[in-house]
């Protein structure tokens, strides 16, 4: 297939990037920003790969990305790019609002755009996936599951810009016909994330001998999935997902973030011995405003209808991307250098700048 990833220097984007162009044969155009948060270095394996090509822009510029379809004439749309960090958007909610609700807007419009010039049979088999994620659904109390018609409740800025855009690729496929869908994912870790999100921030900081910094009481409980398996579920929704459906990805991996942290602490005893033990350096901060207790995916759907399953348990996927971290400062240093994030405490409504 010929698909446009946006975001595709980030986190996830870059393991789409990586599933699409060297274990599906897909032929990639990745259009990125190039914000904070993306690092070209995730793709050293594609740079150079006949099958991928990469447009630094802003999706937000709609004449842009309308000559960008044209030009490339997608099959599929697989829509990462976002502002993805809830702690900074409770400090800066505009260019949350501004990337991830306009800049949809601005996408759906290029992309039907492009749709509506196709012949039928090509028409017929367009996709727009949208990424979103399980935060727009707000918190769950200690019992159930997030499924497909939960209600939206979204708590930050964040997730309440997720929520609207996730309702304008409903509007567009029930007022246009674009073939639209949306997935609703839960926490991603694995290699190549941002050190600002929790799990590659522990590793840092407990690499540096710095306290590990939980956030209240470590009693909120988040569901883990290994980037890998979104990404190829993604890809699976893309091929044999309906048009106008939502569907919720999750590896049935609750943990809570104390949980989370000590798993971390023990991995890194036993493969960075120098330091240990780890734990010593956990302390409770202040917690985060509007903090959200509970996520957790019911991934029924996805896993009937589309025979996807998560290969990864919590604890291989955790192992991998210690081990993953530990072997790739080369990836890691330079970025930390380059954008300026030294750890520092990002969310708290004293030091409000927006
Ligand atoms: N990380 C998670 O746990 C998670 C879970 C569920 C859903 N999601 C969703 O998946 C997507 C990717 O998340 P991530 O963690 O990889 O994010 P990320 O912050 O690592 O990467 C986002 C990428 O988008 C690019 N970008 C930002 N603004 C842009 C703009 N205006 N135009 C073009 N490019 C722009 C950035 O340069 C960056 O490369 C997001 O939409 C996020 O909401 C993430």
């Amino acid at each position: 297939m010929k698909i446009i990833v946006t975001g595709g220097c980030g986190f996830i984007g870059s393991a789409v990037c990586l599933h699409l162009v060297l274990e599906r044969g897909d032929e990639v155009l990745n259009i990125d920003k190039l914000t904070y948060a993306a690092n070209p270095a995730s793709l050293a394996a594609i740079a150079d790969h006949p099958n991928y090509d990469f447009l630094q822009a802003d999706i937000c510029d709609f004449e842009t990305m309308r000559a960008a379809f044209e030009k490339f004439q997608p099959d599929a749309v697989i829509h990462l790019a976002a502002e993805s960090h809830v702690d900074r958007s409770i400090n800066n909610a505009h260019v949350f609002l501004q990337t991830n609700f306009m800049g949809t807007f601005s996408l759906l419009e290029a992309a039907r755009a492009h749709w509506r010039k196709l012949p039928a049979d090509k028409r017929e088999g367009f996709r727009f996936l949208h990424v979103s994620t399980d935060e727009v659904y707000g918190s769950l109390g200690p019992q159930g599951l997030f499924r497909e018609d939960t209600p939206y409740d979204p708590s930050s800025p964040y997730s309440a810009s997720k929520a609207g855009a996730d309702h304008l690729v409903t509007a567009w496929w029930r007022t246009y016909g674009l073939p639209t869908m949306i997935s609703n994912c839960s926490n991603n870790y694995g290699p190549r994330q941002f050190p600002e999100k929790l799990i590659p921030h522990m590793i840092f900081n407990a690499l540096q001998g710095k306290p590990l910094p939980i956030y209240g009481d470590g009693s909120n409980v988040r569901d883990w999935l290994y980037v890998e398996d979104h990404a190829r579920a993604l890809r699976l929704i893309v091929e044999k997902g309906r048009p106008g459906e939502k569907y919720n990805v999750g590896g049935h991996n609750e943990r809570t973030n104390l949980q989370v942290v000590k798993a971390l602490c023990s991995l890194l005893d036993e493969m960075h011995p120098r330091g240990a033990p780890h734990e010593r350096l956990i302390t409770f901060v202040e917690d985060r405003p509007g903090h959200d207790h509970r996520y957790a995916i019911d991934a029924t759907k996805i896993e009937s209808e589309l025979g996807w399953r998560a290969r990864e348990s919590f604890d291989t996927g955790l192992r991998k991307t210690v081990r993953w971290y530990l072997d790739n400062e080369d990836w890691w240093r330079p970025l930390l250098e380059r954008s300026g994030y030294r750890g520092q405490r990002l969310g708290l409504l004293d030091v409000e700048n927006a």
